[in-house]
């Protein structure tokens, strides 16, 4: 898209209609049929502007951290749950969906298992998922029944990342955990969630590749999975409606009937050289595109961002850079332009649906 076109999106998106100042994000997003959430912990919970926040804006919680694996059991056989029960009883007292992040993440292995044998990691992953689905079934909205599968850079021809789950498990790891769950908690929606599946280049479209070819194995195979997570860590200088292999992939995750999700959003705007108000119309500009795009190409149900307010964001951990105000909120819970980007993109996706009669 050339910088004119980019301008005048831009342009467009600043005209929208207002919106009505006693909106939501959750309330937004119902209005189009959709979910509005944000990634929370209980140290959120304790924090009085934050839980707030969370409370004014959400319609969902997905546990930042203390539903993985590596925080449930960190001394094997000894599972606590009690840091997810408490955002669970947060969120279903506020009337939020609750979604189950992540069983099994690579990333979030107990120690305990580091160099264990195939045999007894296969064990410990089996029963780790089980307790998961059978403490949990039927008060999840959507599980992240796998996160970040897929590595094409890892050399296989299958794409698949090579990780301990399938060194122990095998390369039909992903349709066992979705069957497993599946046959345990049969209300929630299935999802498979991923990260970088939004960016430009030949990295990123191995990657789309990689998960086109994983979902129709699934899908073929009648694995129960429902949905595709777009995780959508972005940067401000990122445009997914300008990627047009991003966009054609979403047609594709579509015409095998799924459903998509964005689950993690945010957007670094470190990367902008400017003030604050500049910072801030960067980002809330990639909020609109994401959303817009996400929307217009796919099926998709819901939004989720990786927090609620700067004042508390995984961004916040790198070293040396420009504050990346990449969440909806000020680190004071003050409405940014990135707020009423995502409220906008939400009740344009709703007065969309309404306009082709297709619902929410
Ligand atoms: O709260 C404890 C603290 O008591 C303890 O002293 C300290 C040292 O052990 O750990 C603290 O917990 C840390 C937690 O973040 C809160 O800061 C965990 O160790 C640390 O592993 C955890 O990191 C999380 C990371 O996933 C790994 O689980 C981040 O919060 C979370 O933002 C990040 O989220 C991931 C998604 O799940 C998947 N997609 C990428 C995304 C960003 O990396």
């Amino acid at each position: 898209m050339s910088s004119a076109d980019n301008l005048a999106r831009s342009d467009r998106l600043r005209k929208r209609p207002p919106l009505a100042p006693s909106t939501s994000l959750a309330s937004a997003a119902a209005q189009a049929g959709l979910i509005y959430g944000a990634a929370a912990s209980n140290a959120d919970l304790q924090d009085e502007v934050l839980r707030a926040a969370l409370v004014r804006e959400c319609g969902a919680i997905t546990p930042e951290f203390e539903m993985k694996w590596d925080a449930i059991e960190p001394a094997q056989g000894e599972r606590r749950f009690g840091a997810t029960d408490r955002l669970l009883d947060f969120a279903w007292s506020h009337g939020m969906a609750f979604r189950g992040h992540t069983p099994w993440w690579h990333l979030s292995t107990p120690r305990w298992l580091d160099g264990a044998e195939a045999k007894d990691f296969a064990k410990a992953a089996r029963s780790h998922l089980i307790a998961m689905a059978e403490r949990y079934a039927g008060r999840i909205h959507s599980w992240d029944v796998v996160n970040e599968a897929v590595e094409p850079a890892d050399g296989r021809s299958d794409g698949l990342r090579r990780s301990a789950f399938l060194a122990a498990l095998g390369p039909g790891y992903v349709a066992e955990a979705f069957g497993t769950i599946a046959e345990i908690d049969q209300t929630a929606l299935l999802v498979l969630n991923e990260m970088g599946l939004e960016y430009e280049g030949p990295a990123a479209q191995a990657k789309r590749r990689s998960v086109l070819r994983l979902l129709e194995s699934l899908v073929g195979s009648g694995a129960p999975v429902g949905c595709l997570g777009l995780q959508c860590h972005l940067s401000a200088s990122d445009r997914p409606s300008a990627n047009a292999e991003f966009r054609e992939f979403l047609g594709e995750v579509r015409a095998m009937a799924l459903k998509v999700m964005i689950t993690e959003l945010d957007v670094d705007g470190a990367v902008v050289r400017g003030d604050r108000a500049v910072v801030d119309r960067a980002v809330a500009d990639v909020y609109a595109d994401v959303v817009e795009t996400v929307a217009a190409e796919g099926d998709l149900i819901g939004v989720v961002t990786w927090g609620v307010s700067d004042a508390k964001s995984w961004l916040n951990d790198r070293e040396n850079r420009r504050a990346p105000r990449g969440l909806p909120l000020d680190a004071s819970g003050r409405r940014k332009a990135s707020w009423r980007a995502l409220a906008r993109g939400l009740a344009t996706r709703a007065r969309r649906g309404a306009d082709s009669g297709s619902g929410g």
